[in-house]
């Protein structure tokens, strides 16, 4: 059954196993008393949906970045009907009073939040897997800082724990390249974009299809199978291949300075 249609919509979000979900809207409060505010829109989730029957992915053991208000943890548990979820985010401000009743309702190994934990922080992930028995996890949701550097770095930390067949999923890589994202007074104007990654990412699947088996992109999100190659550590520019010969970056300046000479 699709994700979506377990969903009962209405003018501001929806209800889901007896819960109220609102999704989040610009100014307004980052929680409730009587929902889950949830930052996805109906457009993401019936993507979400093409995923899932495109895959056939059923997962049990999910790690999540960025918990915001809960919403997509219980969203995820419920809908996938999953033993084993962890999230982490950087914010100390901890679960709503909704979601910690929520929680309550089920069995306590199923569902856990860490907050104060950032997603390049290697130990403290690595810590929260293993006191979660997440391993191997079946799939890893960054809806995180959509920082390039932060995202990188969790993509590296993290993909190495996931089972082959497993995903790793990136969301909104394309933020940057959306309309209301060309504001220059938008308050996003000054960083850099995350879509470079799927580029880079898209490079080490080309080079190594037995580390990065496939790649899915989506509108918001980019999902990357963990192919069946053994590796402990996952450096991208190492295991991303580089013809000998090309132009190298000083030759790159000196080519640029005989095209535009100064004076
Ligand atoms: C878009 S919200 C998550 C939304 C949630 N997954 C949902 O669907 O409702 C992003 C979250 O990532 C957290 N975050 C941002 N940068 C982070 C970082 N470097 N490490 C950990 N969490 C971070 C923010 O505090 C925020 O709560």
């Amino acid at each position: 059954m699709a994700l979506t249609e377990k969903l009962t919509w209405d003018a501001d979000g929806f209800t889901l196993a007896g819960h109220r979900y609102r999704l989040q809207q610009p100014g307004r409060p980052a929680t409730a008393d009587d929902a889950f505010v949830f930052y996805k829109d109906r457009g993401q989730l019936e993507q979400f949906d093409r995923f899932f029957t495109a895959t056939g992915l059923a997962p049990q053991r999910v790690l999540e970045l960025g918990i915001w208000d809960g919403g997509s943890a219980a969203f995820w548990v419920e809908t996938l009907g999953l033993t084993r979820y962890a999230a982490i985010d950087l914010q100390t401000r901890g679960d709503s009073a909704y979601f910690r009743a929520w929680q309550a309702a089920r069995s306590p190994e199923v569902a856990s939040t860490h907050w104060g934990v950032s997603q390049t922080d290697a130990a403290a992930l690595t810590e929260i897997i293993d006191r979660r028995c997440l391993r191997p996890l079946d799939l890893i949701l960054d809806d995180c800082s959509h920082h390039y550097g932060p995202t990188l770095r969790s993509f590296e930390l993290l993909f190495p724990a996931l089972q082959p067949g497993g995903y790793y999923v990136i969301e909104d890589w394309a933020w940057a390249l959306q309309p209301e994202f060309q504001r220059r007074d938008h308050p996003w104007s000054r960083f850099a974009g995350l879509h470079p990654i799927t580029h880079r990412l898209l490079d080490l699947h080309g080079s190594r299809p037995d580390v990065v088996a496939s790649v899915l992109v989506f509108p918001d999100f980019i999902a990357l199978e963990r192919g069946p190659a053994e590796f402990g550590e996952l450096d991208v520019a190492a295991l991303t291949a580089h013809r000998p010969g090309g132009v190298s970056r000083a030759a790159r300046r000196r080519l640029r300075r005989l095209r535009h000479p100064r004076g």
